[in-house]
């Protein structure tokens, strides 16, 4: 049988899982196929590398490198941030992306595509197997909101981080009986703020999905002051927006931010706070922390699940398909059923009721 011959891609912001679900890939392709059977091509900084046909044989016979590969942050191939909507649009470089990128495709000889990435890749995932390339995906964000998957490999990782940020926040925000405003990304999706808030003890969580009431919110922070709180945790997802802003044009909403004085939502809170509730109020972002680091067991798990499922899906030629998790188990979605589609948190959440009935406030009521 001709050798198979895999490239693979990680696409969009990194997270913690990427190079143990690509270990796994390669872990069961050599098991499978024999050292000799299959060759996997490494494709630098995602989408870019393949429309510049910049890659590299991974070395799969290294057991020591790929041992490594289970522990290591980041992705060892690099990524990058392609934006899809510039996909099929020639650009001042001349360069016709897709044509090129198939041309890298059938130059390396490759049999298929693996894109690990997240909503943006998927969709180019889904444009390159529209135009014949074989295309598994694998749904990597700490953000969580790949549509049809109950989990993406690098949330949990970033829960535990924002978790232990929480922790430490919570005794100097005590010390000083002070407001912490904790910004934790996410931008259109609240997943990472909703779990972090509630693993870590938070008194208020605003949410993308669920716009604030300024007057509400103070409300509920001057009343945990006059009952004699001593400080408040508030976790905000970098993408929340009050209930007028959320009327508002992404032009308008700058334009106002910069008349308030304010750059973004954490500012806005600290600064409410401070002046209308006379709370003193510090903020705290861990920011790309949040995607930092080695994976958690957890997520090792979970990119070992998806990492063998996508090679299965490459060995029965099942091209078309992204990995994903429903319950407990392990499935494929279609490319086309999925991409441009995100998982974003319901009101009626299970979790956001969870929080609800233990007193945390989500600012609207
Ligand atoms: O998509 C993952 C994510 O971490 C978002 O939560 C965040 O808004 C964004 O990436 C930050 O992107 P960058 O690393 O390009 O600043």
């Amino acid at each position: 049988m001709a050798k198979r011959k895999i490239g693979i891609l990680t696409s969009g912001g990194d997270c913690p899982g990427l190079n143990a679900t690509i270990r796994a890939v390669m872990l069961a392709g050599v098991r499978e196929f024999g050292g000799d059977g299959v060759e996997f091509t490494g494709i630098y900084d995602g989408f870019h590398g393949l429309v510049h046909n910049e890659c590299k044989m991974i070395e799969s016979g290294d057991s020591e490198g790929l041992l490594r590969l289970l522990t290591q942050g980041g992705t060892f191939l690099g990524t990058k941030r392609t934006p899809h909507k510039k996909m099929e649009v020639v650009e001042e470089d001349g360069i016709d992306k897709v044509a090129a990128m198939k041309k890298t495709y059938s130059d390396l000889g490759l049999d298929c595509l693996l894109v690990l990435g997240g909503n943006g890749s998927h969709k180019t995932a889904n444009l390159l197997s529209q135009k014949g390339l074989n295309v598994v995906g694998l749904p990597k964000t700490i953000d969580n909101d790949i549509w049809g998957s109950d989990v993406t490999f690098g949330f949990h990782t970033a829960l535990e981080i924002g978790t232990e940020a929480l922790d430490r926040i919570h005794t100097t925000a005590c010390s000083h009986k002070r407001a912490i405003v904790v910004e934790i990304m996410g931008n259109k999706a609240g997943w990472l703020a909703l779990y972090t808030g509630i693993a870590g003890g938070s008194d208020a969580i605003l949410l993308p999905e669920i716009p604030y009431n300024c007057d509400k919110l103070l409300q509920f922070a001057r009343k945990r002051a006059d009952a004699g709180a001593p400080y408040s945790i508030i976790v905000v997802s970098e993408g929340a927006l009050d209930d007028r802003e959320v009327l508002l044009k992404k032009k308008e909403l700058k334009k106002a931010r910069m008349e308030a004085g304010v750059v973004n939502t954490t500012a806005k809170i600290v600064k409410m706070l401070e002046e209308e509730a006379g709370i003193e109020t510090r903020s705290f972002v861990p920011g790309h922390m949040l995607r930092g680091g080695t994976p958690s067991a957890k997520d090792r798990l979970l990119s070992t699940q998806f990492g063998v499922r996508a090679f299965e899906l490459i060995k029965s030629e099942k091209y078309g398909y992204t990995v994903a998790k429903k319950g407990d188990t392990i499935i494929e979605n279609r490319l086309e059923d999925m991409a441009g589609k995100k998982r974003l948190v319901e009101a009626d959440d299970e979790m956001v009721k969870v929080a609800r009935s233990i007193g945390i406030s989500f600012g609207d009521s």
